[in-house]
């Protein structure tokens, strides 16, 4: 039989829920992260449907979702004192806490486990229903287990429908992946699913914060995880998904070897891919990733692909989920880099000469692109005299090219750096290109591309890892003019004439801070951290 249609704009349709939840049913209901397949979560009977409409292990726990914080009290034994502070910050919103559950809440909700997870869902609608059912709700994602989540009504629909009492036809959800989920049961709170919101966001809210293994590698089904639900394989579509680490050039060329592949890859790329492309979401904007990657995953399913490539997305910020995801849909399958090429970017004086010279001494070498772009071998012959057309016969002296006089023009307005860069990035680009390819064949494992316009010259489409150098901003001001022996007016005008630190964080694997004393120590770091990721 049909599953009855509901609308969130009906105040009669949500008590109809409350009423159908109250009375041991299921209803589809929407959330800020994505649908849930609802019941009454205190009712064993209820909620023995969950995993019947699921399809899913019955000891993967669900969450509860309350409509109050006052509504947590009799669920758990004790509220443990980082979660009021997690509660004031994020609830209602994307979070789940684990915590020591009470006899009030049946085994089958937690699937047998002696904690109980517990979230206060954004969404007004979500919350109406709790209110209406007057219980709290155990609630998966409103999927067939191991099926992407549904984060359209369409999505839903097609999974669901007469196998539910009820669904809610409503938007589509904001988020668009689940909560994070957070176990406080641990001395040390540990963040066992990443999702809406970051590690990054909760550390700055409560401290020091562990996030488990699982998240972001393969977990031996037979090993004990924390998170259940980390060990299945999920999210998959039914074609073959594999995620690509190689750097974006190395990637378009995958589909030029192979046909009958499709693409899944950020916005703007599938221009240069042969054959079809599926995008989720912008390269750097981790939180338009998250919002469409279920949905990409979905559209891959209808369209019928047996086999796609996907683009592994980063890993910090909303990019933790968004990967942890990601890689389940592929089932763990990767391409992996035969050579890693780490972009080294930062303003100008963030240091990062420095930093390339700390890598160098744990034998990375580096291709230093100022270098190139400082030789005037480079500018010879056609890109010297544009130059020269665009800039006025100022920057020649002697029959050479005056740099000083050139990044005096150049550098004192965004509009000319970007004159500037037009003419000279294409040249500078094919040496950097051919010194790439020297260093590869030299057999070296990872290089590093120190580039200050990595993000401008679009080099950041040779690498597979990007490293960003900052420093504070009158320390960098010192810097460039110490080096470059110039006025604080010129410093200050380039400094303005640059991307903000803020831009190179975001898309950023890895910060190095050379304000810091202990730089040399986070050199280190990133040394272990390029050798295992
Ligand atoms: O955004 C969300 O969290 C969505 C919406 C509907 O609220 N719900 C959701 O539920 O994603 P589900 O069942 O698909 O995922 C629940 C996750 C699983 O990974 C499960 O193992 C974990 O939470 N979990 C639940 N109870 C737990 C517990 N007591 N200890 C550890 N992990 C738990
Ligand atoms: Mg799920």
């Amino acid at each position: 039989m049909d599953s009855l249609i509901l609308s969130p704009e009906n105040q009669s349709d949500i008590q109809k829920a409350g009423e159908l939840l109250r009375n041991g049913e299921l209803v589809v209901i929407p959330t800020e992260t994505v649908y849930g397949l609802a019941a009454n979560a205190l009712d064993s009977n209820a909620v023995k449907k969950i995993y019947e409409a699921k399809g899913r292990p019955s000891d993967n726990p669900l969450i509860v979702h309350v409509s109050d914080f006052i509504e947590i009290e009799e669920l758990v034994e004790f509220i443990p004192e980082k979660a009021r502070v997690l509660a004031e910050k994020f609830w209602p919103g994307p979070l789940t806490m684990v915590m020591p559950k009470s006899s009030k809440i049946p085994d089958i909700t937690s699937g047998g486990l002696d904690s109980v997870a517990i979230r206060i869902p954004k969404s007004r609608t979500a919350r109406d229903i709790i209110k209406a059912a007057k219980r709290p709700l155990a609630a998966p994602s409103a999927n067939i287990s191991g099926k992407p989540s549904p984060t359209e009504f369409s999505h839903v629909f097609s999974d669901m429908n007469g196998r539910v009492s009820a669904i809610f036809s409503g938007k589509n959800c904001s988020v668009g992946l689940e909560s994070t989920v957070i176990s406080l049961c641990t001395d040390i709170p540990t963040v066992l699913r990443p999702g809406g919101i970051s590690v990054e966001e909760i550390r700055l809210c409560i401290g020091e914060v562990l996030v488990d293994k699982s998240v972001d590698s393969h977990t031996d089904e037979l090993e004990s995880v924390s998170s259940p639900g980390m060990k299945y394989k999920h999210y998959s579509p039914k074609a073959k998904v594999v995620m690509s680490k190689l750097s974006f050039f190395d990637y378009v060329n995958l589909f030029e070897n192979e046909s009958q592949v499709a693409a899944l890859c950020f916005e703007g790329e599938e221009k240069y891919i042969k054959g079809d492309a599926i995008t989720f979401g912008k390269r750097y904007d981790s939180n338009l990733q998250a919002k469409e990657l279920f949905n990409a995953l979905h559209k891959i399913d209808e369209l019928g692909y047996k086999k796609v490539y996907a683009r592994a997305p980063q890993k910090n910020g909303m990019g933790l989920a968004v990967y942890n995801r990601l890689i389940r849909a592929c089932g763990f399958n990767v391409i992996e880099p035969t050579v890693k090429i780490v972009g080294l970017t930062g303003q100008s004086g963030a240091g990062k000469t420095s930093v390339a010279n700390e890598l160098f001494n744990y034998g990375i070498p580096s291709v230093d692109c100022d270098k190139i772009s400082r030789d005037p071998k480079t500018y010879e012959g056609d890109c010297l005299r544009e130059l020269v057309k665009t800039f006025g016969n100022t920057i020649m002296k002697e029959d050479k090219l005056d740099r000083k006089e050139l990044a005096k023009i150049a550098f004192s307005s965004k509009e000319n750096t970007k004159k500037l860069n037009q003419i000279t990035f294409p040249v500078i680009k094919k040496r950097v290109s051919d010194e790439i390819d020297r260093l590869k064949k030299s057999g070296v494992k990872i290089l590093v591309l120190d580039a200050p316009t990595l993000f401008e010259a679009e080099a950041d489409n040779y690498c597979t890892h990007i490293l960003s150098v900052t420093a504070n901003e009158n320390l960098c001001l010192q810097r460039i003019i110490d080096r470059d022996k110039i006025s604080v007016e010129e410093a200050k005008k380039r400094m303005s004439s640059q991307l903000d630190e803020l831009y190179y964080v975001n898309c950023s694997d890895f910060v190095i801070d050379t304000s810091q004393n202990e730089f040399k120590a986070q050199g280190r770091e990133f040394t272990r951290y390029i050798n295992n990721n």
